[in-house]
């Protein structure tokens, strides 16, 4: 194999930003903010993840590889090395209950993808912004761009991969059932139903369901009285003592899907006074996020009083949704411009809601 030589490593794509409608040049008058539910720091995320609670959502809306602020990639080849350090800290710190909402374009996820398994993040879905048609308003010279005009983004819902003793649930709970010694079938009498057990609880292919706690707790019971003795605990979590359904239920992140929600998400581009702008008119920052896509991604994955994570705050869309549905959030944002009027946007949302 030593005649095959490795492709050369390509040149680093640039990270020169091309996106800023502003800039500020006054010193930041604070670094650090937090209310009752929002804490928000000035600088690299990086150097505060520790600092933050366990996450049960992360909102990921950083870099697209396409010069949109400073620091991001030109093109979609930069996108795997500048996300690793970021995913490799959610990971460490995710539970089986945290989801990652990955926003990005089409390319620049398809880019990221292998770093986020890699990590143990296992994709659920894809869902697709489209802004429509009044996004690109006739504006695009088809023949020039010689592709179909684009509207869309994409926010990929991602879950940390539950594990009990290094398995993956699927694995685990049928390795249990299979260590008992019982025939697969026997999963029914468990549960108490005609074939769905074994069907859905026992599938070794996509088809696997995760049991509800009850169920669980039944399969458990059912192994440990009638299952081989000599193997006894099944179905312990700790390897020790019987699982607890409460400790099942946590094994899977949250998730509720608001009647009528699909995959495909049609919303306009941000217009007129959803951007955060400053007096004049002029838009603060180019990649604001709408709030009630943030609104709809939080709320279907945390509970009141959980926490959410931003690691690229831009103007704080996240913390700003997360704080109007009770959750508590963190987030850092690295250029003072953008954090600045971030600050004047989360004291506004506290304002008004004084003003409520
Ligand atoms: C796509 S924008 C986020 C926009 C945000 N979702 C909103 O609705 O306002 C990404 C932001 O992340 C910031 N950023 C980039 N790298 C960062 C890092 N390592 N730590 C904190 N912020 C970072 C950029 O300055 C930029 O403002």
């Amino acid at each position: 194999m030593d005649d095959i030589t490795k492709p050369a490593k390509r040149d680093r794509t640039s990270t020169v930003g091309r996106g800023k409608a502003i800039t500020r040049a006054a010193p930041l008058d604070d670094e650090h903010w937090q209310n009752d539910l929002v804490t928000v720091s000035f600088g690299d995320s990086l150097q505060h993840y520790e600092k933050w609670e366990t996450p049960t959502c992360i909102v990921s809306d950083g870099a697209y590889g396409v010069l949109g602020f400073e620091g991001d990639t030109s093109d979609h080849t930069g996108i795997p090395e500048w996300y690793e350090p970021h995913i490799a800290a959610w990971s460490s710190r995710a539970t089986a209950q945290t989801t990652l909402w990955f926003w990005n374009s089409e390319i620049g996820w398809a880019a990221a993808h292998p770093i986020l398994e890699k990590y143990g993040w296992r994709y659920v879905n894809a869902n697709i912004w489209n802004k429509g048609k009044g996004h690109i308003a006739g504006n695009v010279n088809t023949s020039k761009i010689r592709r179909f005009p684009v509207t869309t983004e994409v926010c990929v819902q991602y879950v940390m991969e539950a594990r009990v003793q290094g398995a993956p649930l699927r694995e685990w709970l049928i390795g249990e059932w299979a260590r008992s010694g019982l025939p697969r079938r026997a999963a029914n009498t468990a549960c108490g139903v005609k074939d769905a057990a074994a069907r859905k609880y026992l599938d070794k292919g996509h088809l696997w369901y995760f049991p509800p706690p009850e169920m669980f707790e039944k399969l458990q019971a059912y192994a440990n009285e009638h299952g081989n003795p000599a193997g006894r605990p099944y179905f312990s979590l700790d390897g020790v003592s019987p699982g607890m359904a409460d400790d099942w239920a946590k094994m899977r992140s949250k998730f509720k899907c608001p009647y009528g929600v699909t995959n495909v998400w049609e919303r306009p581009a941000l217009r007129g006074s959803e951007r955060f702008s400053v007096p004049g008119g002029k838009a603060v920052h180019l990649n604001q996020k709408p709030l009630d896509l943030m609104s709809q991604i939080i709320e279907a994955t945390t509970d009141t009083g959980d926490v959410v994570w931003e690691p690229f705050g831009g103007l704080f869309s996240a913390c700003v949704a997360a704080h109007r549905l009770g959750r508590r959030a963190y987030s850092a944002e690295i250029d003072p411009t953008y954090f600045h009027f971030g600050l004047e946007r989360l004291r506004s949302e506290g304002l008004q809601h004084l003003l409520l």
